[in-house]
């Protein structure tokens, strides 16, 4: 069975699924390469069909992850295009009179007529149904121009074309995509700020068949957490990680006041949760608490990060017990806080337990594909991320002509693994674009900065020369699998490929990856990889591990700062050129700037 999936919310992406495989996924943002895109996710769904070769008529199911989705937030592109100043705006202009004053307000309809919120490029969907149809129909109207773009694109007939519910696709990605053993009983839990009238479910699945339990609109951790970051002059729905990253720093004294602050408004409730004290609104209620004690932004993240572990903790302990399950795969906008996954990965009663990928709306195109695919097929789970485009020869070529590389830079065919790796032994960071790019928000090798993890003074360099990075964000290392035991404290041997969980680490990691290590509670969130995944990356490494000793690189993800990850070769030569990369690996080529 050949099934599309859609993620039409934030972060527009697709899927193909063939035969129960995700044979390709990618997000639109690294077509058009602006960040979290919207819209209707054009190129990605032109690339998935190209990659599994699959024609449009080939495809027996095309299914959105949402039921429902708003026409003016998704038109004016709101995550995609709002700038922090403009959340603040919203806060004042839409929140405030709606929760606070008992007004109305036009806010979002307004902004359709501002220059900035106003552009069709790269929408593809057609918004004339918004004038003459009433409110209530607006989702309706939607979902029939959602099928009309489909007819018009790629020829698909509207009765191929299916919607289905948001935290379902989460659960069905949780639980399919993981590596887990579906002979025993699994608690899906999957948890993020809304989608389709939620913001959590709890499901028990064995074999093929998910069973959802309990769904709530009270787990409002990620809502909260995605506010809070704006009160932090952070953007919402994407710079919650800075957040999380800044939480250690704050000492106990200086984040207690804010933990108190939490503690005193949402609570768990057996499987659900409750308001101790029913805040007005999410913002300013908390802004203003915050003011009256003078907290400190290091004690707003570290009270916040804590209350949000803590939270989780008791929810999942109280799941696990009533489901009477010791395995749990976890999905939603929530599974992003690695540092939460940690809290749950050490729980007494996980005994198993597995975070796909980029677990936040982008990978709802592959859960809703799930859905529809499991009916018909066994679905295999995700054992790489490697799902995107990948730079051929003549795209290599052309991009070296594109930017004078021949005459500029030092161009080396087919450098040895030896090789690369003795220019990272002597200091140099060396970003790699090769092979099929990586889903998701976390860079897996095939679209990555290298460096020695050991050396310090590559943090700065990172940060103040290539990516133009937060100085307190920490790195974090690919480890190679062998290697493992030596640096992570992982009593229970989970599976980490991902970046999706954080771990302890031991002595020897903090010498030999103490650049990539959390400065503060020593935490990494690595991809331990073994040779059959990526065996040329590994390759590195391994040559790496035959001059230092060390068995693992540090890896940041290859874009400017603001920027979404490099896809093409070009892609890669730019942000070579302008940054202070010392060297760039594309499929058979190494750059190196002249000295
Ligand atoms: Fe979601």
């Amino acid at each position: 069975m050949v099934v599309l999936g859609i993620n039409g919310g934030h972060n527009v992406s697709a899927a193909l699924i063939k035969d129960g495989a995700v044979v390709a996924c990618a997000s639109e943002e690294r077509f058009t390469r602006k960040k979290n895109d919207e819209g209707y996710p054009r190129e990605s769904i032109e690339f998935v069909l190209n990659k599994a070769a699959v024609s449009p008529e080939q495809c027996d199911v095309v299914v959105y992850g949402g039921l429902w989705q708003d026409p003016i937030q998704t038109k004016i592109k709101r995550v995609a295009r709002f700038t922090i100043k403009d959340y603040i705006r919203e806060m004042h202009e839409y929140w405030k009179p709606v929760l606070l004053e008992n007004k109305s307000s036009l806010f979002w309809e307004n902004l359709q007529n501002e220059p900035r919120f106003s552009d069709p490029s790269g929408m593809h969907y057609n918004f004339d149904f918004l004038k003459d149809t009433p409110k209530e129909k607006w989702n309706e109207a939607f979902q029939k121009e959602q099928r009309s773009v489909l007819f018009r694109h790629i020829g698909v007939p509207s009765d191929k074309v299916f919607f289905v519910d948001h935290h379902k696709a989460h659960a069905y990605y949780a639980y399919f995509a993981s590596p887990i053993d579906r002979s025993k009983k699994t608690a899906v839990v999957t948890a993020d700020s809304w989608g389709d009238d939620c913001n959590a479910t709890i499901s028990v699945a064995q074999g093929n068949i998910i069973r959802e339990v309990h769904r709530t609109t009270m787990c409002h951790i990620a809502r909260i957490y995605k506010w809070m970051t704006l009160i932090l002059a952070f953007k919402p729905h994407e710079h919650e990680y800075k957040v999380m990253g800044l939480a250690p720093y704050a000492k106990e004294y200086i984040k207690k006041p804010a933990y108190q602050i939490f503690k005193e408004t949402l609570v768990v409730d057996g499987l659900d949760f409750k308001w101790k004290n029913k805040p007005p609104d999410m913002y300013f209620y908390f802004k203003e608490k915050f003011e009256k004690e003078a907290i400190r932004f290091d004690g707003i993240a570290g009270g916040l990060q804590q209350w949000a572990e803590e939270l989780t903790a008791e929810w999942i302990t109280n799941i696990l017990k009533e489901l009477g399950v010791d395995r749990l795969v976890f999905s939603g906008g929530l599974s992003m806080n690695v540092k939460i996954n940690k809290v749950l990965a050490d729980l007494p009663g996980v005994k198993d337990f597995f975070v796909p990928p980029s677990g936040g709306d982008e990978s709802v195109c592959m859960g809703a594909a799930f859905i529809v695919a499991q009916k018909k097929d066994n679905i295999r789970p995700l054992i790489y991320a490697y799902l995107g485009s990948s730079p051929g020869n003549d795209e290599v070529e052309e991009a070296l002509k594109e930017y004078d590389a021949f005459k500029k830079f030092t161009v080396v065919r087919n450098p040895s693994p030896d090789a690369i790796a003795e220019l990272l032994v002597n200091g140099s960071v060396i970003a790699r674009c090769a092979g099929d790019m990586e889903f998701g928000a976390r860079a897996l090798g095939n679209r990555s900065i290298l460096c020695d993890p050991s050396k310090w003074e590559n943090v700065r360099k990172i940060n103040e020369k290539i990516k133009f990075r937060d100085f307190w964000m920490p790195f974090t290392p690919t480890i190679l699998s062998e290697r493992a035991k030596e640096y992570l404290v992982n009593p229970k041997n989970l599976k980490a490929p991902f970046m999706t969980v954080a771990f302890d680490t031991t002595e020897l990691a903090r010498r030999h990856l103490a650049a990539a290590v959390h400065p503060y509670d020593f935490t990494i969130r690595p991809q331990v990889l073994e040779e059959e995944i990526n065996p040329e990356y590994y390759s590195i490494i391994k040559a790496f591990e035959r001059k230092t000793g060390i068995g693992g690189m540090l890896n940041t993800s290859l874009n400017l700062h603001g920027m979404p990850i490099v896809r093409t070769a070009s892609d890669a030569l730019y942000t070579f050129v302008n940054s202070g990369l010392d060297g760039l690996l594309l499929p058979g080529v190494l750059i190196l700037k002249k000295l």
